[in-house]
């Protein structure tokens, strides 16, 4: 029943498209922030006329435009966020399984190309890609305005959005009940950004396990984390809970980032995401590495 559920959830997380671009609390409609934004090294610029330009010019050249190595599409990830991407015994890219890991080797190999993965910390992956180290970040990671001043974002794929994981005799029933506990969260994630905007005192832990580990213990009363992750966390640790509060926590939507400007890239993943949102390939994953996590 709580599978089926959970299922069910899901699959309707994956089906609904939302345009707010804030995690938390006020609302934003705002899109395309960025008009005046070029990319670090002047190479790129976000006017469309232009972008096209850039593109047909990367579509002459050859792949080598597209990425760093020819024939290759380096996915920089955080391999700590479960059912997106984690490490395992053997993974669908290297030891990296998940989610995203299935979807970023589809999206290689349906343009002849090959997906290596480059895995760091969160917080490094938004600069790693700016640098040129990565070609593209796929991270479970929610467009915000923010990041989209930084680099470019593929159509969203997944929908998410904040939970509250508890032990299960607690009395916190909304986002409103945390404010004088001991609050838990991962750095540079967005439910870090959300109880910081909600003026709340908390925790930031480099991992999602640390965090949940401090409230396994008792040393801290809630962690704010994305709900899919939330749900894996809680299967995996006995005594937890998962309070949602969805006038507190808007949606998310995940999205693939590439290098302001790429336009041959993105339409790439583009295309493929588009159809594999449409054929259902997205859902089906979504069931697939969350029944995985739920039998482990
Ligand atoms: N969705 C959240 C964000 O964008 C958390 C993503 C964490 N992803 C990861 N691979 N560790 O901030």
């Amino acid at each position: 029943m709580k599978k089926v559920t959970k299922t069910a959830a899901l699959i309707l997380a994956m089906a609904m498209t939302v345009s707010a671009l804030t995690a938390c609390g006020e609302s934003s409609a705002t899109t395309g922030a960025a008009d005046t934004e070029t990319a670090d090294d002047g190479a790129g610029t976000t006017d469309a006329a232009v972008s096209d330009e850039a593109a047909d010019d990367a579509a002459d050249a050859g792949s080598t435009a597209v990425t760093r190595t020819e024939g290759v599409i380096t996915f920089g990830t955080n391999a700590e966020f479960p059912p997106f991407e984690f490490v395992a015994g053997t993974g669908v890219i290297d030891q990296y399984d998940g989610i995203d890991m299935a979807i970023a080797k589809q999206i290689a190999e349906e343009n002849g190309m090959t997906a290596a993965v480059e895995n760091m910390e969160f917080d490094s992956l938004i600069v790693a890609l700016q640098n040129g180290q990565i070609d593209a970040v796929i991270a479970g990671m929610t467009v915000t305005e923010e990041r989209l001043e930084a680099v470019d974002f593929s159509t969203p794929y997944y929908t998410a959005t904040q939970v509250m994981i508890v032990r299960e005799d607690s009395d916190i029933a909304a986002a409103a009940d945390i404010a004088d506990k001991k609050i838990c969260v991962v750095q540079g994630y967005t439910g870090e950004v959300c109880v910081k905007d909600m003026g709340y005192p908390y925790e930031a832990f480099k991992k999602g396990t640390e965090a949940v580990m401090e409230l396994a213990n008792g040393r801290c009363d809630v962690v704010v984390i994305d709900s899919a992750t939330a749900q894996k966390y809680v299967g995996d640790n006995a005594g937890l809970k998962i309070v949602e509060d969805s006038a507190a926590f808007e949606s998310e939507e995940y999205a693939i980032a590439v290098q302001k400007g790429n336009t041959a890239l993105l339409d790439m993943i583009n295309k493929a995401i588009d159809a594999k949102l449409a054929d259902g390939t997205i859902s089906e994953l979504g069931v697939k590495y969350t029944e995985e996590a739920a039998a482990e």
